[in-house]
């Protein structure tokens, strides 16, 4: 179990659907809670509140490196095994999920996330205005994994530039492991850039896509251990585990996937290794960075682009202050959170952007 030093957990039984939402607020201390709304199978409800704690946690952290003035939370509908989710429960499910939201009164905002779409964000809507990424037809920026694609790719490229001199991602090997909605679109901005990739996914259908970028498709196991310069986690969490370190043979691992740790200690197992691993939450922010820079902030798409980009300074800063300090990146990453929540708890703020 995660620590408990969360502001608020609320776990409510939805009427309509009949499902529990669970809704974790980790902090509010730099503004408004941001995080998504993940809607997925667990063994069972309490595995979704487990996650819910983490996933906060990690949102908080994840705007604070990203100099965001928002907070951490997340939305976790775990659904029953077994249990039918067709459109009309789908539905109901949604605007369950709209009046949980409502009746935080803005304490927290949420988005996208596994199981979710921005037309969810728009049935979310019809009972809040506190949701981001609505299609944009709707007035939302719609589907943000583009933003995540694009910072893990800007992310990418601080880790090249550390680890092998050259920011460029031609000729590089890497082993892309989900091709969802991010780690799909992540591994076309790699193909174009002339990387040489190996892919997997547990959906076998993906390999269709797969030939269509020319990467070389394999299973999810061989891909984590396959020697390549980076191996880019993109789909579900807790792939890092001690079992799995002593076979890596990779240099650096850096992906969008969320709590890629099974347990942060193997932060440190990878570090002993000599494997440099940038935290999920930096390489991640993409996402928020890009939708709050446009529906916040009425940034352009293209300053939006921008404001993403700038994921490749944010760890080459991190790659260098954990090389001077002589420790990990998830240390850096967690002191530099840590000195900006504390400043947004102060009255003499940091800026935010
Ligand atoms: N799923 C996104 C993340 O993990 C959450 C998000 C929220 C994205 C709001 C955009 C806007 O970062």
């Amino acid at each position: 179990m995660v620590a408990f030093e969360h502001e608020d957990v609320l776990i409510r039984r939805g009427p309509r659907a009949g499902l529990p939402v669970i809704v974790a607020i980790h902090s509010t201390a730099p503004g408004p809670a941001i995080g998504g709304c993940r809607i997925w199978r667990y063994a069972g409800w309490t595995e979704g509140v487990d996650d819910a704690l983490r996933l906060s946690a990690a949102m908080t952290h994840k705007s604070a490196v990203a100099g965001l003035a928002a907070g951490g939370g997340k939305t976790v509908v775990p659904v029953p095994a077994g249990a039918a989710l067709g459109p009309a429960r789908r539905r109901a499910l949604l605007l369950d999920i709209g009046d949980v939201i409502a009746s935080l009164d803005g304490r927290y905002a949420t988005g996208p996330d596994v199981g979710t779409t921005s037309a969810d964000m728009a049935i979310i809507g019809e009972r809040t205005a506190h949701v981001f990424c609505r299609p944009a037809d709707q007035g939302g920026s719609g589907d943000p994994s583009p933003h995540t694609a694009a910072g893990a790719f800007a992310a990418l490229r601080a880790v090249c530039a550390r680890r092998f001199g050259t920011a460029a991602l031609t000729g590089r090997r890497l082993a892309v492991v989900g091709l969802g909605n991010v780690g799909g679109a992540l591994a076309r901005m790699l193909a174009a850039a002339g990387a040489e990739l190996i892919v997997a996914d547990i959906d076998p259908a993906k390999r269709a896509f797969a030939d269509e970028i020319g990467a070389t498709w394999t299973g999810p196991e061989e891909a984590i251990t396959a020697p390549v310069d980076v191996l880019v986690p993109a789909a579900l969490g807790g792939l890092l585990t001690e079992e799995v370190v002593p076979a890596l043979r990779c240099a650096a691992i850096a992906g969008p996937a969320n709590n890629q740790l099974a347990d942060p200690a193997v932060a440190d197992l990878l570090h002993r290794r000599g494997i440099t691993w940038v935290p999920d939450y930096v390489v991640s922010a993409g996402g928020v960075i890009g939708t709050l820079g446009l529906e916040l902030h009425h940034r352009t798409a293209d300053e939006a682009r921008a404001l993403v980009s700038g994921i490749e300074d944010t760890v080459g800063e991190l790659l260098d202050a954990a090389e001077r300090a002589g420790g990990t990146p998830a240390r850096a990453a967690h002191e530099l959170a840590r000195r900006r929540l504390r400043a947004a708890a102060s009255p003499d703020r940091e800026p935010a952007r």
